[in-house]
């Protein structure tokens, strides 16, 4: 029997989805063919999905970089090269193999890169009895050849001291808090097998491991923008991500994946925030007072008080910072609820992370019939800021007058954040546009396939 190659075999489906829609080819095809067509990945990969030694078989390389935007599909590449790599050592007899997993945590690492919608766990099911079982209190994926895959936190770089693999795939790896050490711990343990190598998909940002992977010659680059993957995404994603993102610096790199020169160490630039004053402000539709209470009671302790609306545009003007500077818990509650009535406001968003009900309590000991929502910070502080840095950049943030030390610390962010301060007022600003223009709108999510 004459074998075919995947690529043959794909190149001859595409060929006949040329002369007829894909429903008249599948009514022509017997049970085998359309199984065999829901196992292979290459035949609905896209090109930038495969690895480079399915472009070119004899292409030997180390390390794969696939970097694009959100959603662009780049976990169910990641997820499909392991598998992919693990059927065909099955298949050659060269397994079984040895595989790390690394992401920017443990939580990630199960969460997306084992039981996420386009991880492991989901895109093997189809292999029947050749699917790995996942054994977590071990951190460990088991295929029935005896094949291991073990999962690692790029925030424990020891962990990879003593294990050795045949091959390695690594899940955004501009967020790995400790990129290149872990990096450089990793390869050192890729010494099994004659081609042992590595997978990193990741959305770019210029981190120092990521310029390096894309200096180095030996790295294999592919790239994509989330609209590629349009046709798998859930309908809205792509109107919701660029009504969001479009036409900022942000949206180039988590849209289109581009890395773009220091992004990450200014999401407030003070041009933007001199170009957001305004000299007079149209009447609001909605206002809030937003606070992030202290964490103490030092001199230099700041509970964060920030006035915010909205107008009928959908633009936010900034109309007061009444942040309280080494207050006595009663006195910045007082602050608050001044300025929820100076202002006339509607309600006052407090975050709760620092003092729990504590917070809402004291609100309500000075006004009782003071509306407050408590918000907690799950997310960590720069990922909270960034849609709001994007809001600022489509100028979608108005001033009403100057606010020198709120300015300072939002132009400072990423600086205050490094050196472990807490950017109060900036945090204060953040929890109100979000309430204001993003809470209200659903986040969208990508559609299962
Ligand atoms: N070629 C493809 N054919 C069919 N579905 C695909 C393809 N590529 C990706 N998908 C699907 O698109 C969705 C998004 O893919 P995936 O989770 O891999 O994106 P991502 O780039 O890792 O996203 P994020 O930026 O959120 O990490 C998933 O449901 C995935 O299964
Ligand atoms: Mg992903």
């Amino acid at each position: 029997m004459k074998t075919v190659s995947d690529a043959a075999l794909r190149d001859a489906l595409k060929a006949c989805l040329v002369k007829m829609p894909p429903h008249v080819l599948l009514t022509k095809l017997g049970a085998d063919e359309l199984a065999f067509i829901a196992r292979t990945w290459p035949l609905i990969a896209r090109d930038e999905q495969l690895p480079p030694d399915f472009h070119d078989p004899r292409a030997r390389w180390h390390t794969w970089l696939f970097m694009a935007g959100r959603g662009a599909g780049k976990t169910r590449a990641g997820a499909e090269w392991v598998r992919m790599t693990v059927l065909q050592a099955l298949g050659s007899g060269s397994g079984p193999l040895r595989i790390a997993l690394v992401a920017p945590t443990h939580h990630d690492a199960r969460a997306v890169m084992v039981e996420g919608e386009s991880g492991l766990l989901r895109t093997c099911a189809r292999d029947g009895p050749h699917r790995p079982q996942y054994e977590p209190s071990r951190r460990q994926l088991i295929w029935p050849d005896g094949t291991i895959a073990q999962l690692f936190s790029a925030e424990e770089p020891d962990s990879l001291r003593g294990p050795q693999f045949h091959i390695a795939w690594c899940d955004e790896i501009a967020r790995w808090r400790q990129g290149q050490k872990v990096w450089d711990m990793l390869l050192m343990a890729l010494r099994l097998g004659d081609h042992p190598r590595v997978m990193a998909t990741t959305t770019p940002a210029p981190v120092p491991l990521v310029k390096r992977l894309l200096e180095s010659p030996q790295t294999w680059l592919s790239r994509a923008r989330t609209r590629d993957n349009a046709a798998n995404l859930a309908p809205g994603f792509i109107a919701a991500m660029e009504a969001r993102y479009a036409g900022t610096r942000l949206g180039r790199q988590e849209l289109e994946g581009e890395l773009l020169e220091e992004l990450q160490h200014v999401l407030f630039p003070r041009h933007l925030l001199e170009a957001a004053r305004e000299p007079a402000t149209p009447p609001l539709a909605r206002i809030v007072v937003a606070v992030d209470p202290p964490a103490g009671r030092g001199e230099n302790s700041v509970c964060g008080i920030i006035v915010a609306g909205i107008d009928a545009a959908g633009i936010v003007h900034v109309l007061e910072d009444a942040s309280q500077r080494a207050a006595a818990p009663l006195r910045w509650a007082r602050a608050a609820v001044a300025a929820y009535h100076r202002h006339a406001a509607d309600r006052i968003v407090a975050e709760v992370n620092q003092g729990g009900d504590m917070v809402e309590a004291l609100l309500h000991q000075v006004d009782a019939d003071v509306p407050c929502r408590a918000v907690h910070a799950t997310r960590g502080k720069t990922v909270r800021a960034e849609p709001v840095a994007a809001l600022l950049e489509q100028g979608r943030i108005r001033l009403a007058g100057t606010f020198p030390e709120l300015e300072d610390e939002l132009a400072m962010f990423e600086e205050r954040i490094a050196a472990g301060r807490s950017p109060d007022r900036a945090d204060a600003f953040i929890w109100a546009v979000t309430d204001l223009v993003l809470r209200t709108r659903a986040e969208p999510r990508i559609r299962c396939l």
